[in-house]
């Protein structure tokens, strides 16, 4: 059974659809990481009953020191896949050294444009009418890798930023739990 483990620093809307659409049946997802006491992915991962790594940054001297501990987690699962959603945090070499090639991420955009933290308002404050969402694989840049896939559509003026936010994340839970198969060929 391939494994894959999810960071997440928020709600984890994309991790529930992860998890529903392909655990246990697809693949394990058998790890939560998250750096955000409170956050609303660990109330899911109870939920679901997957396990949870809830860590504090701001108790390690460096991204380095936290990022080993990950790696030592990590390692006890042997993941194929490490899946980032919503996770807002900029991966760093210890991580990126150990999993190349085998970190994705999904962003609310159509990248190479809008990334960074709020793509949806930064697309939406620069004017843009076909909107949508990338798959990428991770690299040292921000929002930079390798595209695997993206869905786009096409946003009426009369549509709220409300309700073009909640089409992205409904594009978001159908193209993420996909791509992450197709990955894994399972
Ligand atoms: C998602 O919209 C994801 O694309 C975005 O955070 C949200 C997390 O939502 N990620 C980024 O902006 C990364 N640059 P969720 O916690 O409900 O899955």
């Amino acid at each position: 059974m391939k494994k894959i483990v999810v960071f997440a620093s928020g709600s984890g809307s994309n991790f529930q659809a992860i998890v529903e659409q392909l655990h246990p049946k697809r693949c394990e997802v058998a790890l939560l990481v998250c750096d955000k006491d409170g956050a609303y992915c660990l109330e899911r991962a109870k939920h679901f009953e997957i396990p949870t790594f809830l860590f504090n940054p701001k108790d390690y001297l460096s991204k380095t020191e936290f990022e080993e501990v990950i790696c030592e987690k990590l390692s006890q699962i042997e993941p194929d896949l490490i899946v980032l959603a919503g996770y807002m945090r900029i991966i760093g070499k210890t991580l990126l050294d150990a999993y190349e090639g085998k970190i994705v991420n999904i962003h609310p955009a159509l990248l190479p444009a809008f990334p960074g933290r709020d793509g949806i308002t930064d697309a939406l404050n620069y004017g843009v009418k076909v909107m949508g969402v990338t798959v990428h694989y991770v690299d040292a840049g921000i929002d930079t890798g390798k595209i695997i896939d993206q869905l786009s559509f096409k946003r009426s003026d009369e549509e709220t930023k409300e309700e073009i936010i909640n089409r992205i994340h409904a594009l978001e839970h159908e193209l993420y739990p996909k791509v992450i198969a197709r990955l894994l060929k399972v």
